[in-house]
């Protein structure tokens, strides 16, 4: 029996088949490779010694989907496919609520016909909007996205909910991420963004390497610390790791269950900078500017009830991840290409 990973030659996906195939699973990788390279999983192949079977597919393309589960014998699907940049989704909202929730909606429905009903679906913090309170329970109300690929999560949470309790053969578990930073030890994989860099620490690394001249820090006036805004940042092995684990769960059928995946540590953009220079020994000059709009002043988890009902806690601390992002960043200057 295999796992489906949708979206596995991605940033987390790829972490994520590593750490599967480690602990001794069968996956099958697909992904219409919108935004990443299949050398990512070559790359995976080489650090386990394993075949990826690979399909190069859309979620959105129901005849494609049929090939796949009639070929393979699916158990349980790990779903990433999706896009997932925050300032494109303001730009192109149908884009975004067609790929990730129309795609969802194929694919669920491809996936029940063939009775296949476990599903782990990549939530984000996102849905907690501004949290009502810090460190963030399960049982914060969801709040008020600023983008619509905020809202393609929070929905798709919704839906994916409401069919589980309309139908208990479905086995649910929506894990919501919080930072996802860093890279496998081994430095052959990572993040890899399209253009310049959204997210805090793939604009770091590449001031870094030197293809940017200087970090911009988005307002120094929030209500924390040093002014700078506050993130739970987790290493993507550790939040690869809490799959594996959440398979676990599905295989004790899990029914309907949500989990943060952070590390309960909340850091600053200045304390993420500190930490890149004194782990690497590099300079991050930066400037403060502006807010960012949509911004929020503190976001981190509380973890306990994965660690509890999963016994999945983080592993990594913030030098790890700082380490590995850059020996990703500097051995790989441009990502996956050459
Ligand atoms: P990523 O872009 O690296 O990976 C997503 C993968 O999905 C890509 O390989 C892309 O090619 C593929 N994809 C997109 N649309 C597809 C489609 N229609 N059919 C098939 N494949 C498709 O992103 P990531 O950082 O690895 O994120 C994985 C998942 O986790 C996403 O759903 C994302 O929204 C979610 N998430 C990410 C973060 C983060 O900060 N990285 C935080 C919370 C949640
Ligand atoms: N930041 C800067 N400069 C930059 C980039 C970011 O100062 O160039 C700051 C932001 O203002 C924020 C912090 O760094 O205070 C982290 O920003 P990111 O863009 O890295 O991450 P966000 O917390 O804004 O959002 C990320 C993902 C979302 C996801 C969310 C929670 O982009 O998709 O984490 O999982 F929903």
């Amino acid at each position: 029996m295999a796992i489906l990973v949708t979206g596995g030659a991605g940033y987390i996906g790829s972490h994520t088949v590593v750490q599967l195939q480690n602990a001794g699973y069968e996956v099958v990788v697909l992904d219409n490779l919108v935004n990443s390279s299949e050398k990512s999983l070559q790359r995976v192949e080489k650090i386990t010694g394993k075949k990826v079977p690979f399909y190069k597919a859309d979620i959105l393309d129901r005849e494609a989907l049929e090939v796949i589960f009639s070929k393979e014998s699916v158990d349980a699907v790990i779903h990433f496919a999706g896009l997932k940049a925050v300032g494109e989704s303001v730009a192109k909202p149908w884009e975004y609520y067609n790929n990730n929730i129309a795609g969802t909606l194929v694919l669920t429905d491809v996936m029940r016909r063939h009775g296949v009903k476990n599903i782990i679906f990549s939530s984000s913090a996102t849905v907690y909007g501004d949290p009502a309170f810090v460190p963030i329970t399960e049982e914060c109300p969801k709040g008020q996205c600023t983008n619509p690929y905020g809202w393609t999560k929070s929905m798709l949470e919704q839906i994916l909910s409401d069919m589980q309790k309309a139908d208990p053969e479905w086995n649910v578990v929506l894990l919501r991420y919080f930072n996802p930073i860093g890279a496998h030890k081994s430095g052959t994989i990572g993040e890899n963004p399209n253009g310049i860099p959204n997210n805090l620490m793939p604009y770091i690394t590449q001031v870094a390497v030197g293809k940017l001249k200087e970090l911009g820090v988005f307002g120094n006036d929030y209500d924390t610390h040093d002014g700078t805004g506050v993130r739970d940042y987790i290493h993507v092995v550790d939040l690869a790791d809490g799959h594996v684990k959440a398979l676990r769960k599905i295989e004790e059928k899990a029914g309907l269950c949500v989990y943060n995946l952070g590390t309960g540590t909340g850091y600053s953009v200045l304390d993420i900078v500190k930490n890149f220079e004194e782990a690497n020994g590099v300079a991050i000059p930066y400037v403060i500017k502006d807010r960012r709009p949509g911004d929020i002043a503190v976001c981190y988890a509380d973890a306990s009830k994965a660690k509890k009902e999963l016994s999945w806690e983080a592993q990594y601390g913030i030098r790890d991840m700082c380490e590995d992002s850059w020996r990703w960043q500097s051995g790989n200057p441009n990502g996956y290409e050459d």
